[in-house]
């Protein structure tokens, strides 16, 4: 082979991968839905895969640019992705045609990674089933029998917080939040009285903690991943970090085996997967193996403790800077505790209704998924437009910048819980509040959510006051090293007694 000859080849093979990687760019065009110039290889999300910007930021950025148009399209790498901006339309999406998008559209790799199999990441066929078992373990009556073992981890807090007040230094409230949850929901979840509030070296959260911190090789997995799935299949095993899936199928089976052996009763998440298990007749259409009821218990720990405990630090680092807000807030969960001799009930918590508005406007503010995601199983036109997209386009809710829209929430950046008065709430469409997203697919966890973040903001409001320091960030960045909506650096308060 001549030079002339290994030049064409090279030339070739770059023309073709440079089809590759443009040919599906004039999607939106022919669509004749508008958005922004894709760039080679990373189409819209250089800029997230650059970390200039958090996810967070990225989708207000966009959603606001264009604000006046129904539906924008974007490229993730060369895949097609459809904003929708318009509320109705997201209705559809989430609730009228469901049955239509019932898939996040998110590839599991099954033999890579184990515990992919949960309820978040399945596909429509195996999640449908698979919801319709899982459901009832959220009922009010499960949670109402499970609400004393939050309780026990709202005790360690308290003994948590009053060795902290001590020290008078400026607390890391994420921090300490996630030791809570990380306690409530591993005791509900995976059976284990953990007290990472007591004990610093504890081995659940450090794994935890692990899942969550940005690498190098989560980086490479996740981009690798996301823009190129067929390489993923191959070297997918080496970028996995094994051990952590290991502690999880390990600590859920071996509690499962303790428990059939040795006859025990703990009302929580893993007595209620067990329950299922035997249930389970011939005529399911979904096998609950050991594995994949790992699977549930797992992402219900990962679903609920990062998520549950950024919000009762973004609920602290308002209520910090809002003062009134928080007397106001301590005034009512003083009055429950004086009426229960200083003890909160299930119902005590349902009945705070400040407690509530405030809840629901931290989510408002910083919703955590800042987005949510669907695909389209069939071709689809949107009702009343000229609008179509074909059988397997991506689809996502912007939810940050619907949440931040001074048309639909005004005065956006002021924190306010009274926009979640009643009368408020009916004024608005639906839609404007998607902190758990809407419909069949919507966060199962909500309730448990609700309950658990809730206790742990009565526990603390109800016996200290926050205040801003000299560590506090005002305003507030958001962490770009995450997929998920939080403050960057931690949020970092004076606790005093109140
Ligand atoms: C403040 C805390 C939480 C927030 C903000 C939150 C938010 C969300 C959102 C936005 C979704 C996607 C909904 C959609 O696509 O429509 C979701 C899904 C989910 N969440 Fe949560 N979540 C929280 C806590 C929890 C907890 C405590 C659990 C479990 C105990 C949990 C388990 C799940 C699961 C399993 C899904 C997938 C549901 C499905 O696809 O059927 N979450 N969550």
């Amino acid at each position: 082979m001549d030079y002339f000859q290994l030049l064409c080849g090279i030339a070739t093979l770059f023309l073709a991968v440079y089809y590759y990687y443009t040919s599906t760019y004039s999607f939106w065009k022919r669509l004749d839905i508008p958005g922004p110039k894709p760039t080679l290889f990373f189409g819209n999300f250089l800029d997230i895969v650059a970390k200039k910007l958090s996810i967070a930021d990225y989708i207000k950025k966009w959603y606001s640019h264009y604000k006046n148009e129904p539906l924008f399209g974007m490229y993730a790498g060369t895949s097609p992705l459809l904003f929708v901006n318009d509320l109705d339309m997201i209705k559809s999406v989430l609730i009228k045609d469901f049955a239509l998008f019932a898939d996040r559209g998110l590839t599991v790799f099954e033999k890579i990674e184990p515990l992919s199999q949960n309820l978040f990441m399945l596909e429509a066929e195996k999640w449908r089933p698979l919801r319709a078992k899982l459901s009832p373990v959220f009922t009010s009556g499960k949670l109402k029998d499970m609400f004393p073992l939050i309780a026990d981890c709202a005790r360690n807090l308290e003994t948590y917080l009053d060795k902290l007040v001590e020290r008078g230094e400026p607390v890391n409230c994420r921090d300490m939040a996630g030791k809570y949850t990380t306690d409530a929901i591993g005791t509900c979840a995976f059976g284990l009285e953990i007290n990472s509030l007591g004990n610093e070296n504890c081995e659940f959260r450090k794994i935890s903690t692990r899942m969550f911190q940005p690498s190098l090789k989560q980086a490479i997995r996740d981009v690798c991943r996301e823009f190129t799935p067929s390489l993923y299949k191959l070297i997918g095993p080496y970028l996995q970090l094994k051990e952590i899936d290991d502690f999880y199928i390990n600590l859920f089976t071996s509690t499962m085996r303790y428990r059939e052996e040795n006859n025990v009763f703990r009302p929580d998440f893993v007595h209620l997967l067990m329950q299922l298990k035997k249930q389970q007749n011939k005529f399911d259409n979904i096998e609950l193996t050991d594995l994949l009821l790992t699977a549930q218990a797992t992402v219900f720990f990962i679903g609920g403790f990062e998520t549950s405990s950024s919000t009762m630090a973004h609920a602290l680092y308002e209520l910090a800077q809002n003062q009134e807000v928080q007397d106001k807030l301590r005034e009512e969960i003083r009055n429950v505790y004086s009426k229960n001799n200083g003890a909160l009930t299930y119902a005590d918590i349902k009945g705070m209704k400040y407690l509530d508005k405030v809840f629901k406007e931290s989510l408002r503010k910083y919703p955590v998924l800042p987005m949510l995601s669907r695909q389209a199983l069939e071709n689809y036109t949107f009702a009343g437009t000229k609008f179509s997209i074909p059988a397997g386009t991506k689809l996502s809710i912007p939810v940050y910048g619907i949440h931040t829209d001074p048309d639909i929430y005004p005065e956006p950046e002021k924190f306010d819980p009274e926009r979640f008065e009643e009368d408020a709430v009916a004024a608005r469409h639906p839609m404007s509040y998607l902190a758990f997203g809407d419909g069949p697919r919507n966060c199962v966890g909500a309730r448990f959510a609700h309950y658990q973040s809730k206790v742990g903001l009565a526990t603390i409001l109800g016996n200290y006051k926050v205040d801003v320091c000299e560590k506090t960030t005002i305003p507030f960045e958001t962490d770009k090293s995450v997929p998920f909506l939080t403050v960057k650096g931690g949020v970092h308060l004076k606790i005093s007694r109140a």
